[in-house]
């Protein structure tokens, strides 16, 4: 079974999808710098080493002990809020870390890499829903350079023969269904972690951002997909790339919009009662409407979805929260 190295492996999907793929038997190591990710979220396991995408001799000496088969490359900053205050910040971790990680993969000759890009690559899309072939128009710069990786793999796998494929995410949500790891994300910005902190009284209430778009309820419009489902997808792009498939770029989502209010409606009949709803003004670079297109994924990669429900996304994502108010922080 081939050996797989996933960097950020202690992150939100990076953790996920390790343990998709010991699920599926594959070898996995892990390399996380634990500045976002978190030890308790680690596979008991993988083997976990600790240190940064930036450190060349790091990734060196990884590739020269485990021989690795392909890399997941999950490892890179995403507060989109933050990438627009500070966006050297991000282009040294993100764009820089990439670049490491490539210098080290082409000496060390590590031919294959799956590599998490975003929806947000997009912008402000010009038709619903996403195709890959639609214009990429960054309306931030985490956007900005989740496009300049795919880029970096794009010239790199010219030069040097590495294949690749980009997944672009769309609203990641949910948990795993033995609720051991979930979302925690420090500071939370995201919706369905926000609303569930509001539920179980960690937070006052979850604040609308925004109720006058031209959706069906005013409020913004997201494509949540199951971080299993994205999991999963991550195992079929890797087993698709070593049995030799060739660079590729592919949307994964549900193909479903659900609107802020109905997320938190649907909240509401998971956890049995009302959650306080304050409604606030719109978040600077929010479009309107985001929702893809996975047909692509479905048919060359096989991906199908299984949490098409937002009840049962819901769920998961309960039973996590209920379980860990204060997230891995419980565990420590
Ligand atoms: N929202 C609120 N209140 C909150 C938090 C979010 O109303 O407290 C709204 C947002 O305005 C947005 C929706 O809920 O309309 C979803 O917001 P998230 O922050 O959960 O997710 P985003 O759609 O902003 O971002 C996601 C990923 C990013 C990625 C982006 C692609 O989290 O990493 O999709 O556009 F960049």
């Amino acid at each position: 079974m081939s050996k797989i190295l996933v960097l950020g492996g202690a992150g939100y999907i990076g953790s996920h999808t390790v343990y998709e793929l010991m699920d599926e038997g594959f070898e996995v190591v892990i390399a996380d710098n634990l500045e976002t990710g978190h030890r308790c979220a680690v596979h008991p396991d993988a083997k976990l080493y600790v240190g940064d995408i930036r450190d060349r001799a790091f990734l060196d000496g990884i590739f020269k002990i485990e021989k690795i088969d392909a890399v997941v490359h999950f490892a890179a900053y995403s507060l989109v809020g933050e990438s627009m205050t500070d966006p050297l910040k991000y282009y040294a971790n993100n764009v820089g870390g990439t670049q490491v990680l490539l210098s080290s993969m082409v000496a060390n000759r590590v031919p294959k890499v799956v590599f998490s890009s975003s929806a947000a690559t997009y912008g402000e899309p010009e038709r619903i829903p996403i195709l890959e072939s639609d214009p990429t128009e960054p309306t931030n710069t985490y956007g900005g350079t989740k496009l300049a990786m795919e880029q970096m793999f794009k010239w790199t796998s010219l030069a040097h023969g590495i294949k690749y494929t980009s997944l672009r995410y769309f609203n990641a949500c949910g948990a795993h269904p033995s609720g051991h790891i979930g979302e925690d994300h420090n500071p939370e910005t995201h919706l369905i972690p926000i609303v569930l902190q509001a539920a179980n009284g960690t937070r006052a209430d979850i604040k609308v951002f925004g109720t006058d778009y031209k959706t069906k309820d005013g409020t913004c419009v997201r494509d949540y997909v199951h971080v299993c489902d994205l999991a999963q997808a991550h195992v079929k792009a890797l087993r698709y790339l070593l049995a030799g498939g060739e660079n590729d770029v592919f949307n994964l989502g549900n193909g479903v919009g659900f609107s802020v209010n109905e997320v938190i409606k649907a909240a509401e009949e998971v956890v049995g009662h009302e959650i306080p709803t304050v409604i606030s003004s719109r978040r600077a670079g929010d479009p309107a409407v985001l929702v893809a297109s996975s047909d692509k994924a479905k048919t060359v990669l096989g991906w199908e979805p299984h949490y098409e429900s937002i009840y049962t996304i819901l769920e998961t994502a309960w039973k996590w929260h209920r379980a860990h108010p204060n997230g891995f922080d419980e565990d420590r």
